[in-house]
């Protein structure tokens, strides 16, 4: 659980207060003695402190100063960040609640400092029996005059009713906290040990997640795969004792704004130790990561229909291990897909691709809009560009990917674009069948783009998020193991079709 967020108008009681300011010249009066003022403005002007805390009595005051800064992306990237430090000392004192006080209008900056103090206080302790260092903070009230004359505390199901246009492009604290939410449980997923999580119970967890928000999730079986001739995902999981399984997600809402469905396709390998061409050392390590595109979309999903936003979204899943069973493909092998393409299987290791590239096929009978996956695909990607950012690439589809791009900036789930130039696409042919499942060592994730390419003729986004999807080291709120990456690029963008 991670604490909730919620918009107060409630006389202060004396509590854990953040009070956030731009300029010194701000500070309230009534709440700071002059003691405090000489002590804070010391602690910001002198010692360059964004967070300052002091404790009277039983409670603790922070005081967020928001530093000029004309990039505004950066600028609530800082006021997560200061979030996430600032939960960190509530934590530690186990605090249960805190108000944040809103003394400039700054209705942004407000949002993500509680986003990320909910953020940074998520933990997985699942399989903890000593739970001491369990986070106690619950509640985070903000208490801000702008937000509520914005019409910011109606419930989330009101999307799009009665609010402002402007206001609605900020996002509304319920919406805000039903997105958190969705990343905590997405955190949960990809957090989960292989042996806690199989395709099928990955299944049964976005059925669940689908029940509680009112969409609609269809699991496909191992029969219903066969008959689909699914033969990327049949083939990678032709080497495990679990049947593979691919989910169907909908949120199709009456008052849909688009005519076609955005349908978001994700990697759910529920672990990947690279089958025959088993991954050498520790490079299997964290590999139950590879399914963090899928639950990225699960949660996308989860998110937009508890928010009841009024955009019709498909997220498509399929899922399976990769294990070196007694039936497991071998190098060489030639396996025919869903589109009826034939693929040399040369490394049991770029299986990624072979049960997307199914996916990307049997996403074209919805007659999508646009689609975009999301997946832990390729360790060139990692060294690329590391864990700032996820690669992308597009096809027919290069003003959604600008959007997309500046929803990345927005929320900091950033992203890179890379070519789907044709000469890639040559590297990826193959002698003996229609592709290869393998490139020359350079360029590893654009020929792994172009690959799933060959499988889409519609406006198609490729997310390639082996990087940011997992930290092996506590990075602010982004957190330790999953970071739930993808889930709030997704929601921005499915939102920001209410606004454009
Ligand atoms: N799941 C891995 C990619 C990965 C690497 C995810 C690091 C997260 C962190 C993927 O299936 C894989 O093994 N890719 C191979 C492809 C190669 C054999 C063409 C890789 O990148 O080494
Ligand atoms: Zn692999
Ligand atoms: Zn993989």
């Amino acid at each position: 659980m991670i604490p909730s967020i919620t918009l107060s108008n409630k006389e202060q009681e004396l509590e854990h207060l953040v009070v956030v300011v731009s300029k010194l010249s701000k500070l309230p009066a009534g709440i700071f003695n002059s003691a405090e003022k000489k002590y804070l403005k010391n602690q910001i002007e002198n010692h360059k402190k964004e967070v300052v805390s002091f404790n009277r009595f039983d409670y603790w005051v922070f005081l967020c100063f928001i530093k000029e800064e004309k990039d505004s992306s950066k600028r609530l990237e800082s006021c997560r960040k200061a979030g996430d430090t600032i939960a960190g000392c509530l934590n530690a004192h186990k605090a249960l609640r805190v108000a944040i006080f809103d003394v400039e209008g700054m209705c942004s900056e407000i949002l993500a400092i509680a986003e990320g103090m909910a953020l940074g206080s998520y933990q997985f302790l699942k399989y903890k029996k000593d739970k001491d260092n369990e986070n106690t903070l619950k509640e985070i009230e903000i208490y801000s005059k702008a937000l509520e004359e914005a019409g910011m505390d109606q419930p989330a199901e009101d999307q799009g009713k009665n609010i402002p246009h402007a206001a609605s492009r900020v996002i509304r604290p319920a919406e805000l906290n039903i997105l958190l939410n969705a990343v905590a449980r997405c955190r949960d997923l990809v957090n989960e040990p292989n042996s806690h999580l199989t395709a099928v119970s990955f299944a049964e967890e976005i059925e669940k997640m689908a029940i509680d928000s009112g969409a609609v999730a269809e699991i496909l079986n191992k029969q219903k795969l066969e008959a689909l001739k699914m033969g990327g995902l049949m083939g990678v999981n032709s080497g495990s004792t679990e049947p593979p399984t691919f989910t169907v997600m909908e949120w199709k809402p009456a008052d849909a704004k688009n005519k076609k469905p955005f349908v978001f396709v994700g990697k759910g390998v529920i672990y990947d130790t690279g089958g025959m061409n088993l991954k050498p050392g520790d490079s299997m390590l964290n590999m139950k990561c590879d399914m963090a595109g899928a639950a990225a979309v699960a949660a996308t999903v989860y998110a937009v229909a508890m928010a009841k936003l009024p955009v019709h979204i498909i997220g498509l899943m399929p899922a399976t291990d990769n294990r070196p069973g007694m039936k497991a493909l071998v190098s060489g092998d030639i396996i025919t897909m869903h589109n009826g393409m034939t693929v040399e299987v040369l490394n049991t290791d770029a299986e990624g691709r072979l049960i997307l590239a199914d996916a990307l096929s049997y996403a074209a009978k919805f007659d999508p809009a646009l689609v975009i996956d999301l997946a832990t695909l390729t360790g060139a990607a990692v060294r690329a560009i590391g864990k700032f950012g996820a690669v992308a690439m597009q096809s027919k589809a290069a003003e959604e990917l600008e959007t997309l791009k500046s929803s990345g900036f927005k929320v900091y789930e950033r992203l890179v674009e890379f070519p789907m130039w044709d000469e890639y696409g040559e590297l990826v042919k193959s002698d003996l069948a229609d592709l290869k499942n393998l490139g020359p060592s350079e360029a590893g994730m654009i020929t792994a783009g172009k690959f799933l390419e060959k499988f889409t003729d519609y406006p198609y986004i490729h997310l390639d998020i082996a990087g940011p999807a997992f930290l092996d080291k506590r990075d602010s709120y982004r957190g330790q193991g999953g970071t739930g990456y993808g889930v709030r690029l997704l929601f921005d963008f499915v939102r920001g079709v209410l606004v454009r």
